[in-house]
């Protein structure tokens, strides 16, 4: 069965009907993704030059925009092309947001807003940890940023200028990833959450959500078995496309492609429609404790 559901427009700015929105919001909710494929970035004729790894810092697989500080975060280049660059990722960060709030109105008032980032390097052959290998299916779940059982909702934009699609792995769905790997989440240590705060190795309190997403995670990533022989589906996003996720639900792998951007929002469990279908709802009931 296909996990992706297709939403058919051309335009970031594009109005939908109630019946659209509610089947989007239904869709993604239960772990699908929504794929546009008609829907492309654009980018003006002097941002082409930015479709190179060379403005990446060597060791980073992203540049990252902060819309509310207007920083970005490992780019490698003259003070003229980071005030441009800067304006193609608040351009595709603007259009995004207005995606997502014309697609799901319910969702509005209480969606917040993420970074931005440009992917610029290749995925296939990076080399790094397994625990940052993103080559690995996995949901997502960072060390230093706890989201405290907010989702993850993440937009992604093709704008490969090669024809090069973005090849995913798309794994099992929440429920059995949970029931998987929750036996061999080790317990949170007393007073750990406050220690790495305190230490600012944490932004926010590593809650006990956070714990066991991060153990999730790293327990995903670090078994190869499980990498092979999980259910997955291949997908390819085309060039021109854009597709929306919740990294924190759908297991995830990203197996090659170059130059992407993606925009993160957060948003409150209790501002979805139907919250039980939250990792946090699901991972309360398996455990049978409240973990935020
Ligand atoms: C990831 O979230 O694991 C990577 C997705 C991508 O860059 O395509
Ligand atoms: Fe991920």
């Amino acid at each position: 069965m296909s996990l992706l559901t297709e939403i058919n427009t051309h335009e970031w700015n594009s109005s939908y009907s109630t019946d659209v929105s509610k089947k989007a919001i239904d869709a993604i909710e239960r772990g699908r993704i929504l794929y546009c494929p008609e829907l492309a970035f654009q980018l003006l004729p002097d941002e082409n030059e930015f479709l190179s790894p060379a403005f990446a810092e060597p060791k980073a697989k992203n540049i990252s925009f902060n819309r509310n500080t207007q920083l970005l975060r490992c780019a490698k280049c003259t003070i003229e092309k980071y005030d441009r660059l800067k304006t193609m990722l608040q351009r595709f960060s603007e259009q995004a947001e207005e995606l997502v709030h014309r697609l799901f109105p319910p969702y509005v008032s209480a969606l917040q807003l993420g970074r931005t980032s440009f992917r610029p390097v290749e995925v296939a052959g990076r080399i790094s940890s397994y625990r940052k290998d993103d080559t690995r299916l996995h949901v997502d779940a960072f060390p230093a940023t706890p989201n405290q059982g907010r989702r993850i909702l993440r937009v992604f934009a093709n704008i490969n200028p090669e024809g090069q699609a973005r090849h995913w792995r798309v794994g099992e769905p929440f429920s059995e990833v949970a029931a998987r790997f929750l036996p061999q989440v080790s317990k949170q240590w007393v007073g750990s959450a406050s220690l790495l705060k305190w230490l600012r190795l944490t932004k926010s309190k590593r809650t006990a959500y956070d714990h066991v997403m991060l153990q999730i995670h790293d327990g995903m990533k670090a078994d190869l078995s499980y990498q092979q022989t999980a259910a997955q589906q291949s997908i390819y996003f085309a060039p021109g496309s854009s597709w929306i996720v919740q990294t924190d639900q759908v297991s995830h792998a990203a197996m090659s492609g170059q130059h992407v951007l993606e925009q993160t929002f957060y948003l409150p469990v209790s501002a979805m429609i139907n919250p039980a279908l939250s990792p946090l709802k699901m991972l309360e009931k398996l455990t049978g404790r409240i973990l935020t």
